[in-house]
């Protein structure tokens, strides 16, 4: 019996030795420790033994249940310390290795759009949206431009059917909020707007931000206090404003407005071909005309108007010499804005 002792103990340390997950470590515990497995049967054995070599046996069996317990514990142990190495080997996160996805900026349109309404907004103006298929009503008609009218050749125009076509400017807005609202009216129209055009300073699309202001006793200090808020903050304290005497259907007086050059600050260089003074927007007062075909009485109500091209804003700004570059997609000069 002792030799039957003896030998379990030995094969199962060899066993226990050859062992290596825990799966099997739980059969071997099983056949070994288990309420059917060897050292049961041993004990059951007790019965075949003389009275008086059972208690030594007894406890010769107890001793090697507790030594083999002791074994499966300490097994155990080294098992699941080597599987958790084995785990934090296979899961291990490099990282060092550059998985992030380059940052994407704004447009340098859609960030000189922002800017500019972010300013616009700051002084109480909303922000409105229209469509880009329009009418001819809107586009012309409404704004003093009737069928035959030369100033129809400014605008080469996109026709999509009889009476309607892509919208050459966002002043199509001003009648379209006129016919609506009553004034006080202070609303910005940022948008595309179409032209058939193309070359380094004209794209057949661009944007424009178009502004209209209608209230009792609005004159064109308004305007160009205005105009001067925006261009100071747009490219610095010192710029200046200059109005033009020009012609719009829609407004009367009509502006051009320069600002002083933010290249030489007036001096004169190439950007502003030497005369210290940029053309960046055509604005004027309401035509009385307009404010009437939309329902506005001209006799109590007066308002300016403006409209910018925000490529034109842009290009000045970051001194960029071909219009066609916003719209090429060149990561290379799209990553220089926004930062
Ligand atoms: N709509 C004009 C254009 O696209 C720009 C413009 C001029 C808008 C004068 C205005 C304005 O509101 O008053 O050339």
């Amino acid at each position: 019996m002792a030799d039957k002792i003896f030998e379990i103990q030995t094969v199962c340390c060899q066993e226990l030795e050859k062992c290596d997950c825990l799966q099997a470590l739980q059969d071997l515990r099983v056949r070994y420790l288990g309420k059917s497995g060897e050292l049961t049967a041993l004990l059951k054995s007790i019965k075949d033994l003389a009275q008086e070599e059972r208690p030594a046996f007894g406890n010769k069996v107890n001793e090697l249940r507790k030594l083999l317990e002791t074994l499966f514990a300490n097994k155990t142990t080294a098992l699941k310390c080597s599987e958790m190495q084995r785990k934090l080997q296979q899961e291990k996160v490099d990282i060092s290795l550059t998985t992030m996805q380059p940052r994407g900026a704004l447009h340098p349109v859609t960030l000189v759009e922002k800017t500019i309404c972010d300013l616009l907004i700051a002084m109480g103006f909303e922000v409105l949206s229209g469509p880009e298929v329009e009418t001819d009503y809107y586009n012309f008609q409404a704004l003093n431009i009737p069928a035959d009218h030369p100033a129809r050749d400014m605008q080469d125009t996109f026709y999509i059917a009889e009476g309607i076509l892509l919208r050459t400017q966002t002043s199509c807005m001003q009648a379209r909020h006129m016919e609506k609202k009553q004034p006080p009216i202070k609303m910005i129209c940022p948008g595309k707007v179409y032209r058939s055009d193309s070359d380094a300073s004209h794209s057949p699309v661009f944007h424009q931000i178009e502004g209209l202001v209608v209230d009792e006793n609005i004159t064109l200090c308004d305007l160009k206090g205005t105009l001067q808020y925006l261009a100071s903050h747009l490219f610095g304290e010192d710029t200046q404003v200059r109005f033009r005497p020009s012609y719009f259907p829609f407004t009367e007086p009509s502006v051009e407005v320069d600002l002083t050059c933010s290249n030489c600050h007036g001096k004169g260089c190439s950007l502003c071909k030497g005369t210290g003074w940029i053309e960046v927007l055509g604005a004027g007062m309401v035509n009385p005309v307009v404010l009437e075909n939309c329902g506005i009485d001209s006799t109590k109500y007066t308002g300016y108007a403006f409209g910018l091209g925000v490529e034109r804003i842009a290009m000045i700004k970051y001194g960029i010499p071909d219009i066609r570059l916003f719209y090429e997609n060149d990561v290379r000069f799209l990553k220089q804005f926004g930062k």
